[in-house]
């Protein structure tokens, strides 16, 4: 269904189509340099939906633009948040304001908006948003992840015509590399709500398109269906103990359900390697301040020539 609702005075959101629930929303940001248009991002599940419908609709009507209230068919709420659109602005302008486009030395294909230093944006992310998802993953380009996307990359068969589930994603390095490489169709997915901007941002300064989303397809009872992709890559998911464990519970659906599930890890302790089946490994160029959030990834590092530091990863097949 296309278009049922635009939200005249609040035009840096559009609503393109609904599905039951969720909603997708294109994220339009006017006047800044790169508006991530052809990039769509899903409402946050922790959102309710007839809030979103209902900013949407006091919007239009207090634009004086006609409404389509029947085909949202849901019954009238009193906005919870009303300062939704602005505050997913702000979310927005804080990612490009804090991050710069910078192209990758490894892999060079990529460009992706990365922070200069983590820790000060961390705090200004739950001091000002108020956000409490921990370091902003997705303002880096993590070893696993790095080693994924050059993997991706060498070997487009992997997922050419394919549909790729990017998860985990972070900045969306995974899933860029995918849609790079020919997938059909590529889906990220990260908890983070900042990391869907990015990945949003992230794609269109690659030129591709990705379809992000927030919602935690790890429970069983999630409703993901595995079946819908037919490759799942995972970039450095294995840094805490618990979320490794749900990890493996999450890929072992992927792979019952058919899917070829590829991991990029920079030698986490959590790591199952008794359950994969090792493919590659790469050297890759990281930045120094942020590599060690979570678990101590194991081996050491050495620096390069310019100061970045060089780390072993490597691509493993879940095999079972
Ligand atoms: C170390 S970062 C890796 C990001 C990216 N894959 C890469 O390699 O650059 C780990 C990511 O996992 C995300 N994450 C944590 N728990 C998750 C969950 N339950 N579902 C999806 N993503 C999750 C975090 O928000 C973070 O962006």
């Amino acid at each position: 269904m296309q278009a049922i609702v635009s939200a005249a005075n609040a035009p840096r959101l559009r609503l393109l189509k609904t599905i039951d629930s969720p909603i997708l929303l294109q994220i339009e940001i006017r006047g800044m340099s790169t508006p991530p248009k052809g990039s769509v991002s899903r409402v946050p599940h922790w959102r309710c939906l007839r809030d979103w419908l209902s900013l949407l609709r006091d919007s239009n009507a207090s634009a004086g633009t006609a409404t389509n209230r029947k085909d949202t068919s849901l019954p009238e709420q009193k906005t919870a948040e009303p300062e939704l659109a602005p505050w997913l602005t702000a979310m927005a302008e804080l990612v490009q304001r804090e991050t710069q486009p910078t192209r990758l030395p490894y892999p060079p294909e990529i460009t992706l908006r990365l922070a200069v230093e983590t820790a000060p944006l961390w705090q200004k992310i739950e001091r000002d948003l108020k956000l409490r998802y921990g370091p902003p993953y997705w303002a880096v380009a993590w070893a696993g992840g790095l080693a994924l996307a050059r993997h991706v990359i060498d070997h487009p068969a992997l997922v050419a015509g394919r549909r790729v589930l990017d998860f985990a994603a972070g900045s969306g390095i995974v899933g860029i590399a995918a849609a790079k490489a020919g997938a059909a169709v590529v889906a990220a997915s990260d908890v983070d709500p900042l990391a869907v901007i990015a990945i949003s941002l992230n794609a269109d300064l690659n030129g591709v398109a990705i379809e992000a989303n927030v919602d935690d397809l790890m429970p069983a009872d999630s409703g993901f269906d595995p079946a819908a992709f037919d490759v799942v890559l995972v970039g450095d998911i294995f840094y805490t103990p618990d979320l490794a464990a749900r990890a493996i519970a999450f890929l072992s659906r992927c792979c019952a359900a058919g899917c070829a599930v590829l991991i990029g890890d920079p030698g986490r302790a959590d790591l199952p390697v008794d359950r994969l089946e090792k493919v590659d490994s790469y050297e890759v160029l990281v930045t120094r301040d942020c590599q060690f959030f979570g678990a101590q990834p194991q081996g050491a590092s050495r620096q390069d020539a310019s100061g970045l530091d060089l780390r072993a990863a490597n691509v493993w097949r879940f095999a079972r």
